[in-house]
């Protein structure tokens, strides 16, 4: 007998049949739902006009939020949720601060955009402890996501700080976390033989063992678009957002381990604690509606060139852990991929867990995104700079660029031409010069090829720069 999807909508208690799983929130909500204050923009994650929110239990009596794109997340993902759309924010006919000040700022021209705002707003003011009025930059992270085409953003900001205005302590949830506790399930989600969503790898084995042929789906911010705009049937999908073992994050003597289900906003901040020259790639991967839900397994198992963890990864020397049929297996992320979006991953496998070893003392980091917009883009080209240096000696360098050929690589002349060598301009420059010998990028609609080739050597000469203290400016847009 099939599972129903199980959820609070709102404070409502919904079940759903009937209806295939990958149908996405947003189509149910203004579908059978009629819930039609969430809206369409682009169907792809790019936007935000769908963004809602989702609350989850967070193991400590109070509730998580996530704020999510919904024309990308499939129904099935909702099982077990509290999911909050716009219509649930004002009480009694009473907006919310959010929506207050909104209308107080003037932040609202056509509306399109504006309850995909709010929620981001909502997810902002439910969330965020810091010093009032957040600072600009907290502000910027936290729209990355939002686009508006007609109001422009100076009203929207000021929403951002005037809703904080008599902010009183948080609401009580104690109900909702109860509802919510009674959602849970001892045995994952089984869907109409089509939607699973296990809790244990040892689940995960079985179902796999049975339906080998499914699409395995985490954060749904790569294989949502399959559906949404290449309008591919999934036949039968299989969530991992629900594996305990795949959601952990730990420390150890030696690495920082990742679960493969562990969100990108999840995984930033332990990340940058240890590399702090992650930050601003991080910040600047998508938006927080997509790092919300985009997972690094995801990242590394859709094995997108121009995906920008594998770069780094692969420059930090990390593992990859991969569970399957005959248990788990170990395997260096840069053998890992083995041509264009061709993976070591074999039939029933996945992606369980990337393991990146500590830094040792001495080690220069740099990593460069470069598009054609600063917030919420995909790379051209992403570089990733790792050095150990001896003194003023190159004792051992990793350089990884993604955007430069059909796989995320190590670029083996560049590193030759560093190691061994004093760490001056003359070095960088030549290594640079070595890049031509390591890759022959291709051109598309987000860099030509000389583009990349100029980019990625430039990338090496700015990275001595901005290492070395040169004082050269290296920048033209600095990100706050
Ligand atoms: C608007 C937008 C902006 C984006 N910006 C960026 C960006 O700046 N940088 C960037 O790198 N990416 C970006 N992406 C791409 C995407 O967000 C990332 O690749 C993300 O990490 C994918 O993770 P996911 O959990 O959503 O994967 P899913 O969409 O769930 O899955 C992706 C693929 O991997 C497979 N898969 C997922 N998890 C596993 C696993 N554990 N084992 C085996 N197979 C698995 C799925 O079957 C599918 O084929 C963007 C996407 C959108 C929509
Ligand atoms: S509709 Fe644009 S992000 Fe969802
Ligand atoms: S108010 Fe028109 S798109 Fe933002």
């Amino acid at each position: 007998m099939s599972d129903r999807i199980r959820l609070l909508l709102g404070d409502r208690p919904v079940e759903i049949s009937g209806i295939d799983p990958t149908t996405t929130v947003l189509d149910w909500l203004r579908g059978p739902c009629g819930r039609t204050g969430t809206k369409e923009g682009c169907a792809e994650g790019d936007c935000g006009a769908c963004t809602v929110v989702l609350a989850e239990p967070d193991g400590s009596g109070g509730l998580a939020y996530r704020s999510v794109n919904s024309c990308i997340q499939f129904v099935g993902t909702l099982d077990g949720v509290q999911l909050l759309t716009v219509e649930d924010l004002a009480k009694d006919g009473t907006p919310h601060p959010v929506q207050r000040a909104m209308v107080a700022a003037h932040a609202s021209q056509c509306g399109f955009c504006t309850p995909g705002f709010v929620m981001t707003l909502y997810h902002l003011y439910r969330t965020y402890d810091g010093p009032l009025p957040p600072p600009r930059e907290t502000l910027d992270r936290a729209l990355g996501g939002n686009l508006c085409r007609c109001t422009g953003y100076r009203p929207i900001l000021e929403a951002a700080e005037r809703m904080f205005d008599g902010r009183t302590a948080g609401e009580d949830v104690t109900a909702t976390v109860a509802a919510l506790e009674g959602l849970a399930r001892d045995k994952g989600l089984a869907y109409e033989d089509r939607f699973f969503a296990p809790r244990t790898l040892a689940e995960l084995a079985g179902v796999l063992k049975v339906h080998p042929g499914a699409r395995i789906l985490s954060g749904g911010t790569d294989l949502g678009l399959e559906v949404t705009k290449a309008h591919r049937t999934l036949d039968r999908v299989v969530y991992l957002g629900r594996v305990a073992e795949l959601r952990t994050v730990a420390k150890t003597q030696t690495h920082l381990e990742l679960g493969a289900a562990v969100t990108w906003s999840e995984a930033a901040d332990p990340l940058v604690a240890i590399w702090p020259a992650l930050d601003e790639l991080f910040a600047r991967f998508a938006g927080p509606p997509v790092r919300n839900a985009g997972t690094v397994g995801g990242n590394i198992a859709n094995a997108s060139p121009i995906g920008d963890s594998p770069p780094v990864f692969v420059a930090l020397d990390a593992d990859v852990e991969l569970a399957g049929p005959a248990g788990m297996r170990r395997l260096k992320l840069a053998d890992f991929f083995l041509d264009y979006r061709k993976t070591a991953l074999a039939p029933g496998e996945v992606v369980a867990r990337v393991r990146i070893p500590l830094p040792a003392p001495g080690l220069k980091l740099a990593a460069y995104k470069v598009s054609k917009r600063l917030d919420d883009d995909i790379s051209a080209v992403c570089g990733v700079f790792a050095l150990a240096l001896d003194g003023g000696r190159i004792a051992d360098a990793r350089i990884a660029f993604g955007g430069m050929a059909a796989i995320p690589k190590r670029a083996a002349s560049c590193e030759a031409a560093l190691v061994g060598k004093d760490w001056t301009l003359a070095t960088a420059q030549a290594a640079a010069a070595a890049l031509a010998s390591d890759f022959a990028p291709i051109g598309d609609m987000r860099a030509s090829a000389a583009y990349r080739a100029k980019v990625a050597a430039n990338l090496l000469v700015r990275f001595w720069h901005e290492s070395t203290g040169s004082g050269i400016a290296t920048r033209a847009v600095s990100y706050g």
